[in-house]
């Protein structure tokens, strides 16, 4: 099962983002999947926002991760741009940080089967407008069902696909 959101620009996209952060707690884990440019750090900055941090949201392709905090919760942003096999990504540990924070991972499916259960965006540009974006939610695994269900009751739906 998907929902599919048309974003129109890039504040568009953040508010969107936005709107959906409430739902998550931490140990969430949110997967980002779109070509590069499409907009998944711009995701990212409106996801915290949503949570309430005013830390800057900058894209970890370099750094790999970046923590964002509010007063209540954590945010772990991941890139897994750069990580070419499973192994280098295990050394670095991250994973002792995910119960901790809501965990956004860009990149998140380029090795099918890491993540067991996930809440997935999918973020795709086919239409000849430079701004517009199709913004797919879908989710694997039972943990998701029901936050699924949730979000897409509470989304705008006039920007349903
Ligand atoms: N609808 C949109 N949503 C998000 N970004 C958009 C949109 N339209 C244009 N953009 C632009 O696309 C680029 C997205 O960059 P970024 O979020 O870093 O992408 P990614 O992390 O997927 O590589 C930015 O330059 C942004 O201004
Ligand atoms: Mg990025």
């Amino acid at each position: 099962m998907a929902y599919c959101l048309i974003s129109k620009n890039e504040n568009e996209t953040k508010n969107i983002a936005q709107a959906i952060a409430t739902f998550f707690s931490s140990g969430d884990i949110i997967l980002l999947e779109g070509d590069l440019g499409v907009g998944k750090t711009h995701f990212v900055q409106g996801f915290a926002q949503g949570v309430a941090s005013n830390d800057t949201v900058t894209s970890p392709t370099f750094s790999i991760a970046n923590f964002y905090r509010s007063q209540n919760i954590g945010v772990l942003h991941i890139d897994m741009y750069r990580i070419e096999k499973e192994e280098e990504f295990n050394d670095i540990g991250l994973a002792d940080y995910y119960t901790q924070n809501i965990v956004l991972v860009e990149w998140g499916t380029k090795f099918p089967g890491y993540f067991e259960e996930y809440f997935l965006v999918s973020i795709s540009n086919h239409t000849n407008s430079k701004t517009d974006r199709t913004i797919s939610f879908s989710f694997q695994g039972e943990k998701y069902s029901s936050l699924f269900n949730q979000i897409i009751q509470n989304l705008p739906k006039h920007k349903k696909c």
